[in-house]
This record gives C-alpha cells, sequence and structure tokens, in this order.
C-alpha cells in the first residue's frame, strides 16, 4: 500500500495551519469591510463549464485538468480555479437579478495537473473574489485595493504589482493581426505547441516558457501599445484612482495571463525576493463578457485570487510572524501522580467554562519532560497538580513564554479567572 500522499499535494497540519488561519481570517476580516458575501460552490464542475469559461486552448484546459467520467458517464472535472464556477452560480441561481454590485468571495481547493515544485502543488488552496455589474474604472481600482491590502495586512512590504491592459475584443483583434504579421517569419522557431497557438490562440503563445518561443515574442509589438482609445482610457482611470489610494503599481505590456476569459485590466501581485519559489501570489482581471458568453446577461465583472498555499510558504520563507488574532491562553494541566486526576478534572471544568483552552497530561511523567512537550505543542501555559494544590486550592500558573507565575484561588476566584489570565499576560 502506498502510504504518501499523491504527487503534488500535501497534508496541511502543525504551524501550516496557523499561517492558513491567519491568510484567510485576515481576508475574511477585509471581505466584511469591502462588503463581500461568501460562495461555496462544488469541488467539480460539468467539463464545459472550464472548456468554454477558461478557453480551450489555454495550458490549464488543454494539459491541466483533472477530467473523468462518472458513472452516468458525465464529463466532470475538478475545478483548476474558481471563476467559472461562480458565473455558473451567478447565472444559474440569477444572482444579477439581486444587486450591483454582486460582490462575492470564496476560499477552496483547486486542482491542476501541472509539474509539481517549491510553491506549485497539483492541489492548491484559493482565496479568490468576484465584482459582477460594474464596468466603471472605479471597481477596477477597489478591487487592486482589496488585494494588496490582503498582503498589507499580513506583513509582507515588497510585493510588486503589476497592470496591465489586454484591451476589448474589438482592438485585441487589430492587435492579434499584428502579432502575428509581426511574428510570422520566426514561426519555425517556435515549439510545436505555440505553432498551433499562432493558428489557434495567438495571445497564449505568451504563456509558453520555452526559451525560443520567449525570445520570438520579447521584440514583438505588445498589445498595451495597441489597445483602443476607449480601454486606453479605462486603464488609464484604474492607474489614477490607484495614485489616489497610494498604491504603487507597474505597467508590464507583456503581461496577458493564461485565461481567455479576460478584457481590459489584468493584474497580478509577485515577490521578487525568492528566486526558488513560484513568485506570484495572486492575480487577476476584468472579465466584461463571459457571464453573457455562458449565456447569461451582458454584465461585465471583476475579480482575483490569492494562493493561500504559496503565500504561507513566501511568509515563512521571509520570517514573516502570523499573529494570533486574540489573547488566548491555552494550559496543559500537569499531574505529579495518578490519584490527582479527579481534582484535575474539575479543574479543567473550570477552565473550559471560562473559555481557556486546556488539557491533561494523561502520563504521569518527569516534569521536565511534561514542560517540553508542553513548549513543543504550542501550549501558553502550565500548572502542576500535586498534594499542595489539592489542600490549598491554591493553583500556579506558569507562562511558559517568559517563565513568569501567578496564583489563584480556584474555588474563591472561580468567575475572574479568565481575568487573572488577561491581567498576567506581558
Ligand atoms: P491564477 O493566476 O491562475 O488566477 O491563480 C491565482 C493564484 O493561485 C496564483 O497567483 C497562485 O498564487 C495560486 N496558484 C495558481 N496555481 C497554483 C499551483 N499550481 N500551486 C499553488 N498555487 C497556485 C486564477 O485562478 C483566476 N481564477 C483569478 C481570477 C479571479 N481572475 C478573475 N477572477
Amino acid at each position: 500500500m502506498v502510504l504518501n500522499s499523491p504527487r503534488g499535494t500535501s497534508d496541511i497540519l502543525g504551524v501550516d495551519i496557523k499561517y492558513r488561519d491567519f491568510i484567510i481570517n485576515s481576508s475574511r476580516e477585509l471581505f466584511r469591510l469591502f462588503n463581500y458575501s461568501e460562495i461555496i460552490t462544488p469541488a467539480f464542475e460539468h467539463t464545459e463549464i472550464f472548456d468554454r469559461g477558461i478557453g480551450e486552448n489555454t495550458d490549464i484546459v488543454r494539459k491541466e485538468m483533472y477530467t473523468f467520467t462518472d458513472k452516468k458517464g458525465r464529463s466532470l472535472t475538478l475545478r483548476p480555479e474558481g471563476t467559472a464556477s461562480v458565473v455558473r452560480a451567478i447565472i444559474e441561481h440569477k444572482l444579477y437579478l439581486e444587486k450591483f454590485a454582486l460582490k462575492l468571495f470564496y476560499i477552496g481547493n483547486m486542482f491542476r495537473y501541472e509539474r509539481p515544485q517549491k510553491g506549485r502543488m497539483r492541489e492548491f488552496w484559493q482565496i479568490g473574489v468576484e465584482a459582477a455589474g460594474v464596468s466603471e474604472p472605479l471597481i477596477d481600482a477597489e478591487v487592486i485595493w482589496l488585494l494588496s491590502s490582503i498582503f498589507e495586512r499580513l506583513g509582507f512590504k515588497n510585493l510588486k504589482l503589476l497592470i496591465n491592459s489586454v484591451g476589448c475584443l474589438e482592438c485585441r483583434n487589430e492587435y492579434i493581426k499584428v502579432f502575428k504579421s509581426n511574428i510570422k517569419p520566426r514561426i519555425e522557431s517556435l515549439c510545436p505547441d505555440c505553432r498551433t497557438r499562432y493558428e489557434k490562440n495567438p495571445l497564449r503563445i505568451f504563456d509558453c516558457k520555452v526559451q525560443e518561443c520567449m525570445s520570438v515574442i520579447s521584440g514583438s509589438p505588445k498589445i498595451y501599445n495597441y489597445i483602443c482609445s476607449a480601454c486606453k482610457e479605462h486603464i488609464l482611470k484604474v492607474c489614477s484612482l490607484l495614485e489616489l489610494l497610494q498604491i504603487n503599481y507597474v505597467i508590464k505590456e507583456e503581461l496577458v495571463r493564461g485565461f481567455d476569459y479576460y478584457t481590459r485590466t489584468i493584474f497580478e501581485i509577485i515577490s521578487e525576493e525568492l528566486q526558488s519559489v513560484q513568485n506570484a501570489l495572486g492575480g487577476g482581471g476584468r472579465y466584461d463578457n463571459l457571464i453573457s458568453q455562458f449565456g447569461g446577461p451582458q454584465i461585465p465583472s471583476i475579480g482575483f485570487a490569492i494562493g493561500i498555499d504559496r503565500t504561507a510558504l513566501l511568509m515563512k520563507q521571509l520570517n514573516i510572524r502570523y499573529a494570533e488574532s486574540e489573547f488566548s491562553p491555552s494550559v496543559l494541566v500537569i499531574l505529579l501522580s495518578g490519584q490527582y486526576q479527579s481534582f484535575a478534572l474539575k479543574i479543567m471544568q473550570l477552565f473550559r467554562e471560562q473559555n481557556i483552552t486546556c488539557d491533561i497530561s494523561y502520563e504521569i511523567k518527569a516534569i521536565g519532560s511534561q514542560i517540553k512537550a508542553a513548549e513543543k505543542n504550542g501550549y501558553s501555559h502550565i500548572t502542576v497538580i500535586g498534594e499542595d494544590e489539592l489542600e490549598t486550592g491554591l493553583l500556579t500558573v506558569k507562562d511558559l513564554k517568559n517563565f513568569a507565575q501567578f496564583k489563584f484561588d480556584w474555588k474563591n476566584e472561580k468567575y475572574k479567572i479568565s481575568d487573572i489570565f488577561r491581567s498576567n499576560n506581558k
């Protein structure tokens, strides 16, 4: 029997859960401030949702989807991203009849059959947002503001926000003609995949990681310089609003992102501090035609997603600490002998009634090793129970952070115990 998790997946436990909780809780707090509501969609959808949503010629759809046939012969796919599913839900539940802007967020696991490496998994977690119903640049700036606020709250300092415009369908088609004729003389240098892309979906050549393809496109015209005046006006307004919010950004003309649904504004947030790790922490963009392409009304929308695993990895590597949301002591109750079990049980009842996390050392072992175990398992405090404690009812609590200690009378100070912990928290 194979006892390791499948390639590209991992168990999340221990300190990683703390990072993950911190990332999720900080984002949730901002979603509340920005007025986003949660949506939970299934982890798999009918395959055509992604084929049509993401685009048949994208790398995700061509190479990276976990697609399977169920027992009734239906083709289903584990979601590789959240946008197509949210759009499907907006149309299915006619959410567009409710209010505009419709602001939704989601937290979920995504699946892509990619070559695993540090920061790139086959199952990974995203926090994403989608804001539907507004075509104004105002919401682009607000969505990007939310993205950068999340990373600011997490404690990141030197991230780079990249922005570009991929234009609307009209100006993009004009650009594609220019781009194709520009690289035509070098078509033989492209990899077989990109030669197909050249015919079917030339913009996707920008996603290729093959060195020859990258050098073919490096000198080619960039879409930013070919967008129409309305699209230009849109992106310039987004930029001026970001400046108003004092959010630093860089226009990156080569940025195209690997999804067909984008129109106009696209953006990515990257870290340049660690080359060894996949450096895009989050990305997104506008998708003004996706809802109508799925058969719904014409509803301009914009969103982004951030990678939880990659963000946690980078936080650890950059020594960014997660902050505990509030003071929440946890006590290990250590017994000097098995005969104090009943007394210890009463103490634990008191702690738990007063919202103090606690557990008991079930085995009787040397105090030193018990304290070590308490530290290793993240307890903030210990209390030792022996003959004196039983007789006097006075318990001594040791703070493992700074080895300070305080006493309390478990019978007479019953209802003040949380306050006693709080006032002794240094
Ligand atoms: P994406 O750029 O493909 O966009 O993914 C967003 C983030 O998910 C990435 O920046 C990265 O942090 C994380 N991520 C992606 N693939 C992996 C992987 N294999 N392993 C670990 N982390 C990964 C989207 O998914 C779009 N749906 C975003 C969006 C929402 N656009 C509009 N609305």
